[in-house]
């Protein structure tokens, strides 16, 4: 009887050895162990034998039963071993693979210049200011000092859409909007947008493009005030040793006007092709508020004074990344714009 039990043990390691699933071993595990298994048929005889022989057969028996639990035990735990290892191969990722390139765009040198202005701006203390690009001549001449008729008029070429409607010429006609309502109190606004002018396009001109307007009023504000702030500006714009000057000039709503040229940031001032060999490069206008904008607006001319410029923002841009044809900034061509992805 003993080596049928031997040949049973030997039968069921080698099943137990073979099985490939939980399943499969619970089966095994029920046909060797259970109540219907031979080793269970077995063990009912021992009730007809001797003492002795009871003894030595019992003793085999549990062995061979422990035997085959324990090959049960060990084929679970590889088989789990092995359904690890299956996943985590099946899962596997390799992370020195190059990742997927997601393109990302970048703001348009005309969007990183205004926002860095206006940074510039917000951080002396000023507001910022919007008006609408579809303007009424009021505001965009009469206010400012430009009547009907008036010679000026000239100097910027418009689009009218009615009599008393045009796509505003300049930023200027925020300064109006903004004195109106400010009930003779202090103002200090910045004021960029887009302004339209009837030029033929070419190189340096566009028939639509922006400007930035500062307007600071209050009753101690002088000419170098506004030298100090151009000044401070200029430095952050191109380099903290410029300079820059002030040259006698004419606009309707200022007195005195004048037109302010930077330090070339080129040569240092020496003369150069972009200064066109005089050491300063024209940026702006700007001047002191001129008394009749004040008085038109509701002001006290007597007691408040202020000061104004206008900013050609696409001048700026192109001065400061050597840009050469005013059109590059707006036909969006890719290879150009790529040239500032990373902040060059
Ligand atoms: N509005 C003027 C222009 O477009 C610039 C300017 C603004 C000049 C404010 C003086 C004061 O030419």
């Amino acid at each position: 009887m003993i080596d049928q039990l031997q040949t049973m043990l030997q039968d069921a390691l080698s099943q137990i050895a073979s099985a490939n699933s939980q399943l499969e071993l619970g089966e095994l595990k029920a046909n060797f162990l259970g109540k219907k298994s031979p080793l269970s048929e077995i063990m009912k005889k021992m009730g007809s034998m001797s003492p002795e022989e009871r003894k030595t057969f019992g003793m085999k028996a549990n062995e061979f039963k422990v035997q085959i639990e324990n090959a049960l035990n060990a084929r679970r735990t590889e088989l789990e071993r092995l359904a690890i290892a299956a996943r985590l191969a099946s899962e596997h990722i390799d992370v020195t693979l190059p990742g997927r390139k997601l393109s990302v765009g970048s703001l348009h040198p005309l969007t990183k210049t205004i926002e860095e202005v206006e940074d510039f701006f917000i951080g002396m203390g000023y507001n910022i200011a919007e008006g609408p690009e579809v303007e009424l001549d009021l505001y965009n001449f009469e206010m400012l000092n430009v009547p009907k008729g008036h010679p000026a008029r000239d100097m910027q070429d418009s689009f009218y859409i009615l009599d008393n409607l045009l796509l505003r010429t300049q930023t200027s006609p925020v300064q109006a909007r903004t004195l109106l309502v400010s009930d003779n109190k202090p103002v200090k606004i910045l004021c960029p947008g887009k302004v339209y002018r009837r030029d033929d396009d070419d190189a340096t001109h566009s028939h639509q493009f922006m400007q930035f307007e500062g307007l600071v009023v209050g009753s101690d504000i002088t000419m170098s005030d506004l030298k100090g702030t151009l000044e401070a500006f200029m430095r952050k714009m191109f380099g903290p040793t410029r300079e820059i000057r002030f040259r006698p000039s004419y606009f309707p709503f200022t007195e005195p006007s004048v037109e302010v040229d930077v330090s070339c940031f080129k040569c240092g001032g020496k003369g150069c092709p972009l200064c066109k060999g005089n050491g300063w490069i024209e940026v702006l206008g700007a001047g002191m508020v001129h008394p009749n904008v004040l008085t038109q607006a509701g002001y006290d001319a007597e007691k408040m004074r202020g000061f104004a410029f206008g900013v050609g923002i696409e001048r700026v841009v192109m001065l400061k990344y050597g840009i050469d044809d005013i059109r590059h900034l707006y036909t969006n061509d890719i290879r150009f714009l790529k040239q500032f992805e990373r902040g060059e």
